[in-house]
């Protein structure tokens, strides 16, 4: 089953094209060749190679850890996997802050190592002249506003952010910032569902949400969250898909107790 209708790549113009003429746009996480390449079958847009591999992948508590390395690992196996859709890559933490040399020389090697099309990194009128540097190589940027984990010791909690007044002037201020520097798109999230709106409708490039409501011009959600993979995470944003934990589950008592009672191999399963 797939959404495609033609096979034809998605690129960041064609992203901008979508918000142009209303089409919302469907962005996803991947960390490894199997995820991917069912998700860019299924059809998504974007597969956003998230430093969020840090706590789904690794198990880490924040995505601080994850290294370059790892990052590019991750996105080289789902760029042999994704034919169809934009693939997006998280510069880690560490990899890009405080130094428009280093955002330069990750950003490269991270289209160099894995064949990704675009690079997505956190922070508003901070990171504007990183984002430049970038993209005078050539390389697309996605920004990132709102909840950035990036800064989560900062925040000290994962509420949402900009409810009020001067936290909110400053992300519109950084979102037209980010767009004057040149990002290509946006993630917002966790932020107001109101404020989402009104920076989604002032911007000319598209906004992602996740957790900031309805009126973005996509969507993200990490996929093992969708997909009740990961079953112990209950945010009031996520919608569930599946429940895949309770599949795999079932599956693993079926096979142990095969195995077992020696049900498993069966004459027709051996050589
Ligand atoms: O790392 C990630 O998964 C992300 C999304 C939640 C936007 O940045």
């Amino acid at each position: 089953m797939s959404l495609h209708k033609e096979l034809k790549r998605i690129t960041t113009n064609t992203i901008q094209e979508m918000k142009a003429a209303g089409e919302k746009i469907a962005m996803l996480t991947a960390y490894d060749f199997s995820m991917a390449k069912l998700l860019d079958e299924a059809g998504i847009d974007i597969l956003l190679v998230g430093d969020s591999a840090s706590n789904v992948m690794a198990g880490h508590e924040t995505t601080l850890p994850i290294t370059l390395d790892q990052m590019i690992y991750h996105a080289q196996s789902v760029v042999r996997a994704a034919k169809h859709c934009l693939v997006v890559v998280d510069l880690p933490f560490g990899s890009y802050q405080g130094n428009t040399k280093r955002a330069l020389e990750s950003s490269i090697r991270i289209m160099k190592e894995s064949g990704a099309h675009a690079v997505k990194l956190e922070g508003g009128a901070e990171v504007a002249d990183s984002v430049k540097r970038i993209l005078s190589a050539g390389i697309p940027v996605m920004g990132h506003l709102g909840l950035t984990p990036q800064s989560i010791y900062k925040f000290g909690t994962y509420v949402v952010r900009a409810k009020e007044e001067a936290e909110a002037e400053k992300l519109k201020r950084d979102a037209m910032i980010l767009q004057q520097s040149g990002c290509f798109s946006l993630v917002l999230e966790k932020i107001p569902a109101k404020l989402a709106t009104e920076v989604s409708k002032n911007l000319s490039i598209p906004t992602i949400g996740i957790g900031a409501g309805s009126g973005t011009d996509g969507q993200v959600l990490v996929s093992h969250d969708m997909l009740g993979i990961n079953h112990e995470f209950h945010p009031r944003f996520l919608r569930r898909y599946a429940s895949l934990a309770d599949i795999i589950a079932q599956a693993v008592i079926n096979y142990t107790k095969d195995v077992k009672s020696h049900n498993f191999p069966s004459e027709a399963e051996q050589y």
